[in-house]
């Protein structure tokens, strides 16, 4: 029999309580206690969820012995100092995206969780989704072609945080698409962002990254847009893969409509472009909760001591592409390197 494992959530706001739902749905995981410093929030959760019991104080958390892990969920400013003291409360933890808000900072959760032999996980939740999972399998096909750029939008009408802009809001769940489809980390991004809202942090921002081998990536995120837009685009030379996480019927599409270079005898030194037609498939992505999917993610890595996909390192590698757009920021999108990619 699978162990059952034990669970604190800390932050049971909009995101935290989703953890409390998908958590009371897996058989082995057990929440005990929930954790917010509102009373508003607690006196919610004790709505919805009578057997959990709740504390306003994270030192409750910390010296329950029946709490084995513990899923921070509280605004990103704090995810540092919050998870520190879990580990060191002897805690495994799985921390919301992004780990820390500082390379520093990530790097010293990580070298605590290596030394407390405690897993550290980050909810890096599109790593989990079965459409993303699909465009990587596409992409690691020979009917791909070669990869030729990527581009990601995610804007909405709100909800505009006032702890972080909205790349480090939204743009971390591109980034950690992006860097998990190839693999890799850019060498050097260029950002700009505007504070429309009249705020301290931008609320519109675009972000161009440059990966090995020529590949390039975009990044359109905003909270002040008119349209809802989760959508991530991969172009390759023979086809084109579509992901629309609003769309139900058909997440992935792909498009084997494409462009080609090709050489003319008639036109010698010259490129023309052809268009070829071609299908477009709508292929079956079996149907889950990413949220879900991560959560049991987690409790399989805490109960058979197993390294998390998004680990503390996976969380860093997204913090270090974060921090070199801060820096192109502060530099009117000059090109910056990604600290330790090359
Ligand atoms: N992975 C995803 O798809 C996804 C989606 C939404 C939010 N998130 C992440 O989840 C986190 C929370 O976002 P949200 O939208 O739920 O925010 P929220 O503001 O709705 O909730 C945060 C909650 O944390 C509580 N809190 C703040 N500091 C605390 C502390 N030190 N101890 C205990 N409670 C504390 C607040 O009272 C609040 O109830 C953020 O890091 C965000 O990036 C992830």
């Amino acid at each position: 029999m699978a162990r059952v494992v034990n669970i604190a959530i800390v932050g049971c706001g909009y995101w935290g309580v989703n953890y409390l739902r998908v958590l009371s749905e897996l058989p082995d995981a057990k929440v005990c206690l929930a954790c917010d410093l509102s009373e508003d929030r607690l006196r919610t959760v004790r709505e919805r969820f009578p057997l959990i019991s709740t504390t306003k104080q994270l030192s409750e958390v910390l010296t329950s012995r029946w709490v084995d892990a513990v899923v921070v969920a509280t605004p990103a400013g704090s995810h540092h100092e919050v998870t520190a003291q879990c580990l060191a409360a002897g805690k495994h933890v799985l921390v919301e995206k992004p780990i820390t808000t500082s390379v520093a900072d990530a790097l010293t959760l990580i070298q605590q969780a290596q030394q407390t032999q405690l897993v550290l996980m980050v909810g890096h939740t599109f790593l989990y989704n079965s459409g993303i999972l699909k465009i990587k399998q596409l992409m690691g096909e020979a009917d791909f072609g070669q990869l030729y750029y990527l581009h990601a939008t995610r804007t909405n009408m709100g909800p505009v945080r006032s702890d972080v802009n909205c790349l480090w809001d939204l743009g971390t769940h591109d980034v950690a698409i992006f860097n998990f489809l190839l693999d890799s980390v850019p060498t050097s991004v260029s950002a700009v962002a505007s504070p429309v809202l009249g705020k301290e942090k931008q609320d519109v921002g675009f972000v161009t990254l440059r990966y090995a081998h020529n590949v390039i990536a975009n990044i359109h995120a905003s909270w002040v847009d008119p349209n809802k837009v989760r959508e991530v685009v991969v172009v390759g030379s023979r086809r084109r893969i579509v992901f629309d996480d609003l769309n139900n019927v058909e997440r992935v599409r792909i498009y084997e409509k494409g462009l080609s270079a090709t050489m003319e005898a008639d036109t010698f030194g010259e490129f023309r472009l052809i268009v070829h037609d071609g299908d477009i498939i709508s292929p079956h992505v079996p149907p889950s909760e990413p949220l879900k999917n991560l959560a049991a993610h987690f409790l399989d890595c805490v109960a058979n001591g197993k390294r998390p996909l998004s680990d503390g390192r996976n969380g860093l590698d997204v913090v270090r592409v974060m921090s070199a757009i801060d820096r192109s920021l502060a530099r009117q999108g000059a090109p910056v390197e990604v600290e330790g990619s090359s």
